[in-house]
This record gives structure tokens, C-alpha cells and sequence, in this order.
């Protein structure tokens, strides 16, 4: 099913005097339990697009359509809440809370999102979290004993704990060597595959490509192509 719709999206910035189309019309569905990834040079115009895709900035014309509804003109409050009921987040580093153990930043992550779920089953889903991220040997742990793997582990529990529908996750595997960054990929891949998220991801690297279901090629502000 598609879940998240994106049609003729484009973005202009202004900068001083210059106007620069930086999406110069972008159409693309993406279907539930699928991983799609976007490559391209840098300034293609890919981060723009996920962060339009994700409710973080507004297009200037044309519709993101999530679950059948037009988040283009949904009001900002409206939108905030789509994003932090239904998507979540990874980036190139974890940014975690250094002062938190892994467990405590996932129990934060539950008491914002309005999850309204009592202690125990706060514990409960914790544990299950960390579980499916391979990290709950590591609960007590402070970030900074961590690699950078396992701490993208965690930032990829603290994504999905409020079992949103879509996953963004702009260049997750750029700050990791090639092993970690492969098992990072496969994690994402396989959360997608058993949670049926919508994922959409930004990627460098090549050796990635072969754990996404779909490559859109981005140059210059359009799609390229699309390799199913
Ligand atoms: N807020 C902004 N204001 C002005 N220009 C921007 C802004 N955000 C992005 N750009 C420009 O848009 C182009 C595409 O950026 P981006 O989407 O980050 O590319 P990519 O992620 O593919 O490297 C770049 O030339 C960048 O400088
Ligand atoms: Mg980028």
C-alpha cells in the first residue's frame, strides 16, 4: 500500500536577490514495508526533499500526502503532531543525551511522544526495543562507552519506540566503517521488513544499495530514475 505520497513537489530558495529551484518537481510513492533510498551528488537537492517528505519544512508548491491526507495544508500544530505520533528520525550521528543510560533516553523518547503508557509498560516496551536492536545487554550504559555502531543502535531504538509508520534516516551509515555500517543497514532493513515500516533513507554509499528494495537517482533537483 502506498503510504506516503509526494506530488510535484518543488522547493525554491531565495538567496538575496537569487531565486534557486533546489526540487524542480518531484513525484514519488512509497509503499509500506519497503526500503527506499535516494543517492546522488551532493547538492541534488535529496535532503531537502526528505526533510519536505517528513513535515520539516514546506514545499512551495505541490502535496505530501500521508495516509490519504494532505499534509500541505494541514496547519503547523497539525503537522507537528503527524510527525511525532507517526514518523521518526535517524541522522548521520546518534545525537544522544550524554547525561542518560541508553535505557533512560528510550523512557524520554516515550514520556514526549504521548505514548501515555504507565511505568511498568514503559520498562516493558524498553526492553522489547532494545531486544529487537540487539542492545539490551547495554541498557545501563552511557553513550560514551559506546561505539559508534552501538550507538546508532540506539538512536534507531529511540526512532521506533513510539511505533511511528515512516522512518527517515538521512546518511545513518556515513559516520560508521564498512562492517558496522552493513549491520546498521541490515537492522534498518530488517525493522522495515517486520515492524511493515515506510522507509526512506539518504545514502553515500554504494555497498548499501543492495539491502534497499528501491534506488531513486537524484541530480540537480529531479529524479533521475527509479530503480525498482
Ligand atoms: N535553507 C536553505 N536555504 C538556502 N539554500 C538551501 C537551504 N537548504 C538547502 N539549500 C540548498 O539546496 C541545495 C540542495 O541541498 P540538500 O538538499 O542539502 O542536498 P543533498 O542532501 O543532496 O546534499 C544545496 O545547494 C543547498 O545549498
Ligand atoms: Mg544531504
Amino acid at each position: 500500500m502506498t503510504l506516503l505520497k509526494i506530488k510535484g513537489v518543488r522547493k525554491t530558495f531565495t538567496n538575496g536577490e537569487i531565486e534557486e529551484e533546489i526540487l524542480k518537481g518531484i513525484n514519488l510513492s512509497l509503499k509500506e514495508g519497503e526500503v527506499t533510498a535516494m543517492v546522488g551528488a551532493s547538492g541534488s537537492g535529496k535532503s531537502t526533499l526528505l526533510t519536505i517528505a517528513a513535515g520539516l519544512q514546506p514545499t512551495s508548491d505541490g502535496q505530501v500526502i500521508f495516509e490519504g491526507e494532505n499534509m500541505s495544508i494541514m496547519s503547523s500544530e497539525e503537522v507537528r503532531k503527524v510527525r511525532a505520533s507517526k514518523f521518526g528520525f535517524v541522522f548521520q550521528f546518534a545525537y544522544l543525551v550524554p547525561f542518560l543510560t541508553v535505557e533512560e533516553q528510550l523512557q524520554l523518547m516515550l514520556d514526549v511522544s504521548e505514548t501515555k503508557l504507565k511505568k511498568q509498560e514503559q520498562k516493558n516496551e524498553v526492553n522489547r526495543i532494545l531486544k529487537l536492536v540487539g542492545m539490551d545487554h547495554r541498557k545501563m550504559a552511557y553513550p560514551s562507552s559506546l561505539s559508534g555502531g552501538e550507538r546508532q543502535r540506539v538512536a534507531i531504538a529511540r526512532a521506533i519506540i513510539h511505533k511511528p509508520k515512516v522512518l527517515f534516516a538521512d546518511e545513518p551509515t556515513a559516520s560508521l566503517d564498512s562492517k558496522k555500517s552493513e549491520e546498521v543497514m541490515l537492522l534498518i532493513r530488517d525493522l522495515t521488513k517486520t515492524l511493515n515500516i515506510t522507509t526512506l533513507m539518504v545514502t553515500h554509499d554504494e555497498e548499501m544499495l543492495v539491502y534497499t528494495d528501491r534506488i531513486i537517482k537524484m541530480s540537480d533537483g529531479v529524479i533521475l530514475q527509479d530503480v525498482i
